[in-house]
């Protein structure tokens, strides 16, 4: 009974360890086994040693010296083996262990039966040998690393530029004050371009021992990065890095101690140093191990407890964080923050092949990432006239704006005069290639067009109420709403004016941006916009996604009349189902009456008459519920707006390549100051 009670409450554990050590390390930048340093016998005490020793050393209560520093050694004699893991200096904690994990599986795995062997990733390295290696400057083997991208133009000044930050930070690494023997900082070339830097030495070298390894490091450099916008050299006891995008944290690296030479003072007491004589160490084992055992088990059980309440709790924050299923650093724009480079590998360069369309706010490119993941990259026009940090914090709010029915905006790039937005990627085509086809639209049936319909209404009751900030689409339109994989709609495009200054400058001119056909009158004509705007424009999509018209270039026999004038006049001639698509076969008819119902009154020229997108969810959900009877919408299309306003061609972030041509057009033009609601 016990027993079974035990293996009971040990299954989950059982089941995480099993999970995880199915899961596969990722593979090391590079490695190298040393096959000349000789070989052990599998089952021999060699092998043991090593196991226990690397056991250890990635335990979750090995904290090394407490900035990323292992250091251990195990066995005896000529089966004592040395092991050394470092991590990045801005790389801590969990994430360091759980690289230095990987990094003991993968050795072993990629050297099997070597007893010298050293591997790394970009956050750490590990290596092993039987001679001792504490204290002791290795500089072979050396690996040379670059970034394929060329330095655009004045080779030189970057180099001068970047040899001089390379120096300092090698020789602030070295220093005798600098504990972490890590150092990071950045330099701009004359031509305004931003190099990223890191030096590191393993943190049991001196000074002068260290300095040496970093400067022939660094002599290296030319040799492999001649041109090339990021490089590096790695070796077992020290390397140098860099980049022309941030490739490391450096919130996490605490400032560099002006005091206390580490080396005179007595290190950190090693976690698992090695055993005294063997009778001793047998007991002590014997002995200790079920206790650690079983205090283990507790641990982890508790921690497993810990997680489960704790992710509970989380699940709200979580869900309000991309990215958020490989980090916990939530919240901070540097999580969220792509590279340059890593954009331009994913997009092959912003290839003209990956161009999915181009608009007002730039040009939209289709990208994968290396982790196989698809984005959609909006590389906007230079000028949104924000600062980086308001930028910044303007994609983290729009960033947690989370929603089945919403595009999720990932990350973001800022470098130099360039600014992305990274997306996820929407397989099918936006609503408009689908709903103005005469081909494709036939194959939208009612069921489908109503669930567009409702995702739709949601996403943007989302928007408008239950996210932490009020947004305003401002520009809702067929071409925003993003069809999945399984027909959902996703909303793109909402928090442009966030990520935009629409006021130009501090004066009082404004751009009104929106899109003919859907803007409501008073804010085409006043610049006036609430969320009742955007109801008007679902009510036009709702009339669109029934008839399978476009409101602007609605044509309907010989009448030249818009979509909403024509949709009005057969409402009140009883003659609405004239409106319904003719390729609508099937589907409830009352169903769609009553969707040509509310888009009517979604259109209403006057605002408060509209209801909200809670009342039209209310509306949608529950048939009983009577609908106020519309009178007639706003046909602003006859009223002053001519069509001599200047127009900017539309932004598609469609999936398929828009023809510029055919997009409907967007409106541009100056107007006096409005402001943004804030934030709840
Ligand atoms: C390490 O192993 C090699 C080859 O087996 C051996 O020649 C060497 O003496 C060993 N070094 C130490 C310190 O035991
Ligand atoms: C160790 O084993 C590898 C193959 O596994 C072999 O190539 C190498 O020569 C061996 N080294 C020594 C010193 O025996
Ligand atoms: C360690 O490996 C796991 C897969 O086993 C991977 O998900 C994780 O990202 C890796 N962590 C680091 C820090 O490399
Ligand atoms: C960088 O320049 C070299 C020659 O100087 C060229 O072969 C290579 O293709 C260039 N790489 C890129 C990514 O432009
Ligand atoms: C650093 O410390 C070593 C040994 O304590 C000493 O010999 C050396 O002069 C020191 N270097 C500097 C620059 O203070
Ligand atoms: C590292 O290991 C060596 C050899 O095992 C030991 O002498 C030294 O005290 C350790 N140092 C630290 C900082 O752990």
């Amino acid at each position: 009974m016990l027993s079974s009670r035990f293996l009971f409450f040990l299954s989950p554990i059982l089941f995480l360890i099993s999970t995880q050590s199915l899961a596969q390390p990722p593979d090391f930048r590079s490695y190298s086994c040393s096959s000349e340093k000789g070989n052990y016998t599998t089952d021999s005490t060699y092998q043991t040693n090593l196991n226990t020793l690397l056991t250890s050393l990635s335990s979750p209560f090995n904290n090394g010296n407490g900035y990323g520093f292992y250091n251990s050694s195990y066995g005896e004699n000529a089966d004592e083996v040395h092991a050394i893991g470092l991590c990045r200096g801005d790389v801590t904690g969990d994430t360091c262990r759980a690289c230095l994990s990987n990094s003991t599986q993968k050795l072993t795995q990629l050297c099997p039966n070597q007893k010298e062997a050293f591997g790394f990733y970009d956050e750490c390295m590990l290596r092993y040998a039987n001679c001792s290696i504490y204290r002791a400057m290795e500089t072979s083997p050396a690996f040379w690393l670059w970034n394929p991208y060329n330095v655009s133009s004045d080779v030189d000044g970057f180099y001068q530029e970047l040899r001089r930050l390379l120096e300092d930070l090698s020789g602030q690494a070295a220093a005798n004050g600098s504990l972490r023997k890590f150092a990071e900082g950045t330099t701009t070339t004359p031509n305004f371009q931003t190099i990223y830097g890191i030096a590191q030495c393993t943190p049991d070298l001196a000074e002068e021992v260290c300095s040496d390894c970093l400067v022939g490091a660094m002599g290296d450099i030319p040799k492999c990065c001649q041109g090339k916008q990021g490089g590096r050299v790695v070796r077992p006891s020290c390397n140098v890095r860099y980049e022309s995008s941030r490739f490391y944290d450096p919130t996490t690296v605490p400032p560099l101690p002006s005091s206390s030479p580490p080396l005179s003072s007595p290190p950190p007491p090693p976690l698992s140093s090695p055993p005294p004589p063997s009778t001793r160490s047998r007991t002590v084992i014997i002995i200790v191990v079920p206790i650690v055992v079983s205090v283990v088990l507790i641990v982890i059980f508790f921690c497993i407890c810990l997680r489960v309440r704790r992710t509970k709790k989380k699940l709200e924050t979580r869900k309000l964080i991309p990215g958020g299923d490989d980090t916990d650093e939530i919240g901070s724009a540097e999580s969220l923050q792509f590279d340059l480079a890593t954009i331009r590998v994913s997009t092959d360069d912003f290839s003209e092949a990956n161009k999915l369309g181009q608009g007002g706010f730039g040009s939209v490119y289709r990208g994968r990432l290396l982790n196989g993941k698809d984005i959609a990259v909006k590389r906007l026009s230079t000028n949104s006239g924000q600062g980086d940090l308001e930028f910044k914090n303007e994609v983290l709010l729009v960033a947690k704006l989370q929603h089945r029915n919403l595009v999720r905006l990932l990350g973001f790039c800022l470098e130099g005069s360039e600014r992305l937005l990274v997306y996820e990627f929407v397989p099918n085509a936006s609503l408009d290639h689908i709903i103005f086809d005469p081909t494709k639209r036939a194959q939208l049936d009612w069921v489908r067009r109503y669930k567009i319909i409702v995702g739709t209404a949601r996403g943007l009751l989302y928007l408008h109420e239950d996210s932490r900030l009020r947004i305003i689409h401002r520009d809702l339109k067929a071409s925003n709403i993003l069809i999945d994989a399984e027909m959902n709609p996703k909303i793109s495009d909402f928090g442009m004016a966030r990520l935009f200054v629409l006021h130009q400058t501090q004066g009082n001119t404004s751009r009104i941006v929106g899109t003919y056909g859907y803007m409501a009158p008073e804010y085409a004509m006043h610049g006036h916009f609430s969320v009742k705007s955007d109801v008007y424009s679902f009510g036009v999509l709702v009339l669109e996604i029934v008839s399978g018209q476009q409101n602007s270039g609605f044509q309907h026999g010989e009448n030249a009349e818009d979509l909403l004038s024509f949709a009005w006049r057969s409402w009140r001639e009883g003659t609405a189902s004239n409106l319904i698509d003719p390729t609508l076969r099937t589907g409830s008819r009352t169903e769609i009456m009553r969707c040509i119902h509310i888009g009517l009154l979604c259109v209403q020229e006057n605002v408060a008459d509209r209801p909200s997108m809670a009342s039209v969810i209310l509306m949608l959900n529950s048939y009983s519920l009577t609908l106020p009877v519309p009178s007639q919408p706003a046909f602003y299309l006859h009223s002053s707006i001519g069509m001599d306003m200047p127009l900017q061609s539309e932004y598609n972030s469609g999936a398929t390549r828009s023809d510029r041509s055919k997009s409907n057009s967007v409106i541009v033009m100056e107007y006096e100051t409005f402001t943004e609601p804030h934030p709840r």
